[in-house]
């Protein structure tokens, strides 16, 4: 079986373009992103054909720049690892057909990863400034949350990915942009919720917290965010702006407590006192705050890797699936991306 020590790693399942060469220890050797923000600034949103579009264009040459940075050539890589799932369906579809072109055309084996395992993978990064808890290892609670998802999982080993729970209608990021978008904060809403958090007081507005009770995983975020609409708009122009950082803070409030209420249980029920935060949202302050607290004073092992490991980046596909090809597996070309989870990625258990 052949041994890969250095992988090529390609990520466009959404609207960040991103390309890193890994190695197998998880050390990123290099790593170029371009964040389509600007981009999609205009339409208070992510526009699928927009990301596509931005995707084909900055694809090749962050390869061609990822190559440099690192200063290594293609005889350096034995494969290449691309998110084929799950995601926009458009935006996969690039990521995909340039590796397997770059597979094709440098004869080497590539592998579509899921996105998800990406995520729950990125503890095991590391880099030139940046090194995880030493000996960090299976199994961990890892809660992900992000624009497009919020799952609570147990990670019992490579490969056996337990969904403990997840949302039942928006992701966690969802409902911080939308808010966001409401109060015309502007896109992406969850950083300027967090900012104006920073001024307002959590108890100034009483939100729901869904879910909250339930003896299961799930979270769900609808109905808070037309709870906050309806405190929005009940206030007359003047106040909707004196308000807001009230408001940032009392809705920012409500998501967390939803997060470390199911988080809490997953560690009660399952006994594992280690637990990973990522994606996205995990840049929150007040989430980072919070579970900061919360895991000194339970004793419980937390890692949150930095941002540009949490946010949607390259090396952490580039980390799973070299495993993954160390294991004997591979794509073949007839690989088809597809917007939704492989039903053998994970095993639903509650
Ligand atoms: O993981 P990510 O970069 O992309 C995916 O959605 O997969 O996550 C983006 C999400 C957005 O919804 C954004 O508003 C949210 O993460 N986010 C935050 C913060 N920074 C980013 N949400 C709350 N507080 C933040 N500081
Ligand atoms: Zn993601």
């Amino acid at each position: 079986m052949p041994s890969f020590d250095q992988v090529l790693a390609i990520e466009t399942s959404c609207d960040d373009t991103s390309v890193a060469i890994v190695n197998k220890e998880g050390e990123v050797k290099s790593i170029c992103s371009v964040n389509q923000d600007l981009a999609h600034k205009p339409f208070g949103g992510i526009v699928p054909e927009v990301a596509g579009r931005n995707h084909v264009t900055h694809l090749m040459p962050l390869v061609e720049l990822c190559f440099k940075k690192g200063e290594m050539k293609w005889s350096d890589i034995q494969g290449i690892t691309v998110t084929s799932r799950p995601g926009l369906i458009g935006s996969l579809i690039v990521g995909l057909v340039t590796a397997k072109t770059l597979s094709f055309a440098h004869g080497i084996p590539f592998i579509g990863v899921n996105h998800l395992e990406g995520h729950l993978l990125a503890p095991f990064l590391k880099d030139k400034t940046y090194r995880p808890p030493e000996n960090f290892c299976y199994p961990y609670i890892a809660l992900t949350v992000s624009g497009g998802h919020s799952h609570l999982c147990y990670v019992k080993s490579l490969g056996e990915y337990h969904i403990l729970g997840q949302t039942i209608d928006d992701a966690a990021g969802e409902a911080f942009d939308k808010f966001a978008k409401v109060l015309g904060l502007g896109f992406p809403g969850g950083v300027q919720v967090d900012k104006f958090s920073k001024q307002g007081s959590k108890e100034s507005f009483i939100f729901p917290r869904p879910l909250i009770k339930e003896d299961n995983y799930n979270f769900s975020f609808s109905g808070l965010k037309t709870a906050g609409l309806r405190a929005f708009k009940k206030l007359t122009l003047e106040e909707q702006k004196k308000q807001i950082p009230n408001l940032c803070a009392s809705y920012q409030e409500a998501i967390v407590d939803c997060l470390m209420q199911k988080a809490q249980r997953a560690i009660d029920k399952t006994g594992i006192q280690k637990i990973i935060f990522t994606g996205g949202v995990s840049a929150n302050s007040r989430l980072r705050e919070r579970a900061l607290e919360w895991s000194k004073k339970n004793h419980i092992e937390m890692v949150i890797p930095p941002l540009r490991y949490c946010t949607d980046n390259a090396a952490m596909i580039g980390y799973a699936g070299i495993q993954r090809l160390n294991r004997g597996e591979f794509s073949l070309q007839s690989l088809e991306a597809s917007p939704s989870i492989d039903e053998n990625d994970f095993i639903m258990s509650v």
